[in-house]
């Protein structure tokens, strides 16, 4: 017997996806790298020097991510013109979340009163934001749901081991916030790429908490529950994947390096943006940085970037952009954007 034929959700054509505004939020509390001297064994000229950040953004104790997320969202949909109503779909991508359950998206709908919005958080680490765009983006090219609130949020603070001078200086806490929506002509989201290879999943992970390894005291004392990575390990794959998704969305979008307007690539490394700059042949004046005030702040840190971005005018009209992410899982993804 024949299999039966998929019945395809929408016999209306396939529709371009545009980011319609943008928002961000960091916390007020500053954290420099002297006051991380303080901490642990390190100073301003090693941290600098290896990584390009001077200082964070660490969130308040009574701060959690979705409290992050909102005030990015708030942002995001008053820039993009929209109301609460209007919203089909919330997507947060966060290793950071409230709780376990419910999802920080389910938290954030509650504070925005979109009522009529359906719920997830996506789980990618760093790589959470851009695997969010392209579920959203699936969603609306299928004529499933029309405005999706986009959202990248992380209380990094909070599972930060701050004895480790190998970790906790590379990390920070904040959310970045994109509405996506069909808009008439052709501008939007050309290509998407995401990639993963869960073989690599011990160079950078949080081992303990979950039901692998859940919370006891004793793995609890052996900081189980905060981020343990090999920066060496991790360093190498970020430079060869996110030039591998960069390459392929160009691809994709048949575009060439030495067309885009910016890069907007995640803030995890200084000298790994610049050795993917030496390799693409473009300017670093051409990406997009703001890793010096922010750290890694994970699925956040390309939200913000991207808001930044737009709200000073880093894109024009019609520019093409390359948005290239990498992170824990391995996972990494990129995209390119006519804006
Ligand atoms: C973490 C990272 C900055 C370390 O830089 P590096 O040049 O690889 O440094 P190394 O690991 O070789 O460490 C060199 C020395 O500095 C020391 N060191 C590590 N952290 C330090 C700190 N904060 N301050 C001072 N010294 C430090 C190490 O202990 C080591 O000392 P040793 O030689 O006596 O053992 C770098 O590997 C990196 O950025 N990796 C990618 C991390 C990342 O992007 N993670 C998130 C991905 S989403």
């Amino acid at each position: 017997m024949n299999p039966p034929t998929p019945r395809p959700r929408s016999s209306q054509p396939k529709r371009t996806v545009s980011i319609i505004g943008t928002g961000s939020y960091v916390p007020e509390k500053v954290l420099t790298n002297d006051d991380l001297a303080r901490l642990v064994e390190t100073n301003d000229e090693w941290i600098v020097s290896r990584t390009g950040i001077r200082e964070r953004r660490i969130a308040a104790d009574d701060e959690a991510t979705s409290d992050l997320a909102t005030k990015a969202a708030l942002a995001a949909m008053e820039n993009a013109g929209i109301t609460a109503d209007d919203i089909d779909l919330i997507l947060v991508a966060t290793v950071t979340p409230d709780m376990a359950f419910p999802s920080t998206a389910c938290f954030v709908q509650h504070k925005i009163g979109a009522k009529g919005a359906a719920c997830f958080d996506v789980s990618a680490a760093c790589s959470g934001f851009l695997y969010a765009v392209e579920i959203a983006q699936q969603f609306i090219t299928s004529h499933t749901y029309d405005t999706v609130l986009v959202i990248g949020a992380e209380k990094l603070s909070s599972i930060v081991d701050w004895t480790d001078r190998n970790t906790c200086v590379l990390f920070g806490d904040g959310a970045g916030a994109a509405i996506l929506q069909h808009r008439g002509g052709g501008h939007g989201v050309i290509s998407t790429f995401m990639g993963s290879d869960g073989g690599l999943a011990d160079i950078l992970q949080i081992p303990g908490g979950g039901s692998r390894t859940p919370t006891t005291k004793d793995n609890a004392d052996q900081r189980l529950n905060c981020i343990k990575m090999n920066g060496k390990e991790t360093y190498k794959h970020a430079v060869t994947s996110m030039l591998a998704a960069a390459t392929r969305a160009l691809a994709d979008a048949d575009i060439k390096p030495a067309d885009l307007a910016c890069v907007i690539p995640h803030q995890a490394n200084l000298r790994i943006i610049e050795a993917i700059a030496s390799r693409m042949d473009l300017p670093m004046e051409r990406f997009v940085i703001n890793l010096d005030r922010y750290g890694n702040t994970s699925a956040a840190a390309v939200a913000i970037a991207l808001d930044e971005a737009n709200r000073t005018g880093r894109m024009k009209v019609g520019d093409y952009v390359l948005l290239v992410v990498f992170g824990g899982g391995l996972t990494w993804a990129s995209s390119v954007i006519q804006w």
